[in-house]
């Protein structure tokens, strides 16, 4: 079985543990030659990659692991570059949310003012890292998480068109499809879903049953209604991912068609939850006070002991697993099934070709072949034509260096939905993205 050798851009994220433990875990199905943690930060990095050290001494010994902040040592001889960076940091992320949230507007990672002001960062970090990439490693295949994913996927398939080796992925379309399995009391490996959307905006039209074939949409709408939603890994949450996949309820009331992403509640409630979130106390903050600290405390004890103790056990981590599953769909041409973001070409029939749309496809080492969902209904459509539209107008002003264009897309989205609204919002991440955003003029 062929080895392969993975380099994860952003090692200083709170979400590397869960990776270097998944390794361990797969290394049987994705088994590595060599792990490369890289970031420009490396006083962050560093006691991740001290955690590194000890846990595969332990659990992983013929790997060759380092991390490195230097980008030829990062990508040299990579066959996978797992991106997970995330520009300007959870700092800014905290500004992303509070700076709208004071102006009565929602502020979150991705969507609306936040989203747009982290994709504008994003734009300008990605381009940079796929061009050093590309320098190194001509033919790895570069898996993007990083956020926001539908503005990043864009501006990447308009900078590389040619390049078929990126592929952008979310999660939480599958987070979501666990925890359908939670109700429904069955493997999530036995539901076989049918997904339409962009990235962060999308909709199930079908759950079916893998075996039998039978649509479990309406028995789901049923066990929502009496026992609401929850989280697969519900236990592990923090009050807000349960108050958000709650709304899934509420949304299964009011547009009962379809088995709605998470992410929607805030277009389609944008003045309930901005009535609901605390300017104050926003989920960066949330993460600052509890992932992150967790994360680097359990370094920091195995660190200190030297060993690992009981910091590694079964317990699966979700996104990690996902994302080296889709590695490992590739990489053994394994056709499998995956929710991953594509430019359309007619896979929701009735929306423009070159949208970045996310549905269910088939995986192998050609890359995605997306599965078609048809014409999708005019109340879905008006939605994400108006999103598209934003998605695209940032991505312009990104490339254009254009005020005018982020306005417009400040004016159309839901979230923001006025033109003098969206320029005072603007006007103010403009001045909190000093330096980290193109110059807008
Ligand atoms: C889900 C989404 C990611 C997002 C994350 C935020 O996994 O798919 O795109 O970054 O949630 O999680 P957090 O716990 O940091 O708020
Ligand atoms: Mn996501």
């Amino acid at each position: 079985m062929k080895k392969y050798s993975v380099c994860i851009v952003g090692g200083g994220s709170t979400f590397t543990l869960g990776f270097l433990k998944s390794f361990c875990r797969m290394k049987e199905q994705f088994p590595l030659k060599k792990l490369v943690l890289f970031d420009i930060d490396a006083e962050r990095q560093e006691p991740i990659g001290e955690f590194g050290k000890i846990l595969f001494k332990e659990q992983f010994p013929e790997l060759d692991f380092s991390y490195t902040t230097d980008i030829k040592e990062a990508y040299e001889g990579m066959d996978f570059v797992f991106m997970q960076m995330r520009a300007g940091g959870l700092p800014m992320r905290a500004k992303d949310e509070h700076i709208p949230l004071s102006m009565g507007l929602i502020g979150q990672e991705t969507c609306g003012a936040g989203g747009m002001a982290y994709g504008l960062r994003s734009c300008v970090d990605m381009i940079k890292a796929v061009h050093d990439i590309r320098n190194y490693a001509p033919e790895a295949w570069i898996l993007n998480y990083s956020n926001p994913a539908a503005i990043v996927a864009e501006a990447l398939r308009r900078e590389f068109p040619d390049d078929k080796k990126i592929l952008n992925i979310c999660d939480q379309p599958e987070n979501v499809v666990r925890s359908c399995s939670r109700l429904l009391g069955c493997d999530w490996e036995n539901l076989d879903p049918v997904y339409f959307g962009l990235n962060h905006y999308g909709w199930f039209t079908n759950i079916y049953d893998i075996k039998t074939g039978e649509d479990l949409l309406p028995k789901l709408r049923e066990l929502i209604k009496k026992n609401g939603f929850l989280p697969q890994d519900a236990e592990q949450r923090d009050q807000s991912w349960l108050d958000t996949y709650g709304m899934v309820e509420t949304l299964m009331n009011d547009f009962p068609d379809f088995l709605p992403n998470t992410y929607d509640q805030y277009y389609l409630y944008p003045d309930y939850k901005a009535a609901h979130l605390d300017p104050n106390f926003t989920r960066a903050d949330e993460v600052m006070a509890g992932r992150e600290k967790r994360v680097f405390d359990e370094c920091r004890e195995v660190i200190a002991a030297g060993v690992l103790g009981d910091k590694f056990d079964d317990i699966s981590d979700a996104h990690a697993e996902m994302m080296i599953n889709v590695a490992e769909a590739i990489a053994y041409n394994k056709n499998t099934r995956h929710i991953l973001i594509v430019e359309n070409n007619g896979a929701i029939a009735n929306m423009q070709d070159d949208a970045m749309v996310e549905v269910v496809c088939e995986l192998g080492i050609n890359g995605p072949r997306p599965m078609r969902v048809g014409n999708i209904p005019q109340f879905y459509l008006g939605l994400l034509v108006n999103q598209v539209s934003c998605e695209k107008l940032i991505v312009d002003a990104y490339f254009e260096n254009s005020y005018q264009k982020a306005l417009m897309a400040f004016t159309l989205n839901r979230l923001i939905n006025d033109g003098k609204k969206a320029r005072k919002v603007l006007d103010a991440l403009i001045e909190a993205n000093k330096g980290m955003w193109p110059e807008l003029k």
